[in-house]
């Protein structure tokens, strides 16, 4: 009798358990428990040689990185592509993954990734699309390149043995979900599938220092297919995201073993591709409504780049018995615990308000140095003031109503001021140490009653 070992597991986080459950135990998904079966052993080579050296012994590694040729690329890549690095990029079906991936493609064929000891070809992997339809895709984009090999396979077997025969400078596999090994029986796409097919590309890159681009689709419920499985594996993981209705798209980094994360990158999708936005301040920033309550400005820090951007709230009696508390882009909980600040430390009286409070243009914050515009929004709105547009806010707010000193405020300063801010109401330590003022006019705040009692006729 064959030795098959049958197990069940989460197609969400990757859990497995010998019997079936309805509910994974580990992330409380119901009827995520797939049964996967193990025919041969799976590989469990490890990714480098095995050997023991003393720290001071290692040469420095040599981490060069070469452009990608569009800049807010290289930006989210923390500075552009590391030989043998791995890098996994998530997104909604249609966002743009593989015109990205394609462009970028083009400008390194004809550039700086070429290296003497890899063929000058880019492999393009496509387990999703037949080679004309990208072909119909890189008409749009103007790229004809005879460097560019499309290569329609799933077999991650022979996705390795033929990329050991070109020895491509770089590979782009498109879509991890869609390659599979004949290891293992389970269907292509299942956790286990894709953990082992992604183990092996990723030793191939080790191996052969090529740097691969993984696509991964994004389940129903906003998390790469396989994510957490993959995310420790590979060395950079940035998310694709964009709203239905705007023509821009962020990239954001989730992971990087090379550069910061949080990082993000703008693009604009227009008809001939993705053109990068050097200055995404002033986007965000295009269609807002001035003399209106409940608008204000903040100045953020996006991985390590300075970003204006709007928040708006809308505080009004509720028409129900429960007041609705409803938040797009910031953590739900930290907007209950600046209405909570407010209400105890300012006396506003929010118990009856429907609140609402959105971050304008689908962007997600999660620095807490948004507090003090969030909480001048809400005063905005509830007593009918509008807040003077020209003025941009950052702080933290702790619960005792105190404001304190968020990093880089220089930097956030200085955004403002390019984009032509008159004022900042900021924390007052952080306005004790600023060495330069940009300009503006700086009110540097100790708690927020002074800041409550500002925003009124
Ligand atoms: P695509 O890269 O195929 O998305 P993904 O690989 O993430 O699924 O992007 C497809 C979308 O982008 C599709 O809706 C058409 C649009 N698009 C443009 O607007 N302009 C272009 O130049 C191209 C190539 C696509
Ligand atoms: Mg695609």
């Amino acid at each position: 009798m064959s030795k098959d070992k049958t197990f069940y597991q989460c197609q969400v986080c990757g859990y497995s358990t010998p019997k079936w459950l309805g509910r994974c135990p580990d992330c409380n998904t119901w009827g995520s428990l797939v049964e996967e079966r193990q025919t041969k052993k799976i590989s469990k080579q490890s990714l480098s040689q095995s050997r023991l050296v003393s720290l001071s012994d290692i040469s420095k590694a040599e981490e060069e990185r070469k452009s990608t040729g569009i800049k807010e690329f290289d930006r989210v890549l923390g500075g552009g592509i590391v030989d043998g690095a791995v890098v996994l990029i998530g997104g909604d079906p249609g966002i743009g993954k593989s015109t990205l991936l394609l462009q970028v493609l083009a400008n390194i064929v004809d550039s700086s990734l070429k290296r003497s000891d890899h063929s000058q070809i880019a492999l393009y992997v496509s387990g999703e699309e037949s080679p004309e339809q990208i072909k119909i895709r890189a008409e749009r984009l103007s790229i004809n390149s005879s460097e560019i090999v499309l290569y329609s396979e799933t077999l991650i077997e022979n996705i390795i043995n033929t990329s050991q025969k070109l020895h491509p400078s770089i590979i782009v596999i498109d879509s991890i979900q869609t390659v599979y090994t004949e290891e293992i029986t389970s269907a292509p796409g299942s956790v286990s599938q894709i953990r082992e097919s992604a183990s092996k590309l990723m030793q191939y890159a080790k191996r052969t220092a090529t740097p691969i681009f993984l696509v991964g689709h994004v389940t129903k419920e906003g998390a790469i297919a396989g994510p957490r499985v993959l995310e420790h594996l590979v060395d950079v993981v940035l998310y694709f995201e964009g709203d239905r209705g705007h023509s821009y798209r962020i990239i954001r980094t989730v992971k990087n073993r090379f550069g910061s994360t949080n990082e993000i990158g703008v693009f604009n999708m227009t008809d001939s591709g993705l053109v990068e936005i050097s200055n995404p301040s002033e986007l965000f920033l295009s269609e807002r409504p001035t003399d209106v309550t409940g608008s204000t400005v903040i100045a953020s820090i996006e991985g390590t780049r300075p970003l204006l951007i709007e928040i708006q709230a809308l505080v009004s009696p509720t028409t129900f018995g429960m007041p609705r508390r409803t938040c797009m882009g910031i953590d739900f909980n930290r907007l209950n615990l600046l209405v909570a600040i407010l209400e105890k430390r300012a006396s506003l009286q929010l118990g009856n308000m429907d609140i609402f409070l959105n971050i304008v243009g689908g962007l997600k914050i999660v620095e807490p140095a948004a507090d003090l515009g969030i909480i001048a929004s809400l005063v905005s709105s509830f007593r009918e003031v509008p807040i003077d547009p020209t003025t941009v806010f950052f702080g933290e707010v702790g619960l005792t109503g105190e404001v304190r000193a968020v990093s880089m405020a220089e930097q956030r300063l200085k955004e403002a001021a390019k984009i032509g801010f008159k004022k900042a109401v900021i924390p007052y330590s952080n306005k004790e140490r600023l060495r330069n003022d940009f300009g503006l006019r700086i009110d540097g705040f100790r708690n927020i009653e002074g800041l409550v009692e500002l925003i009124k006729f």
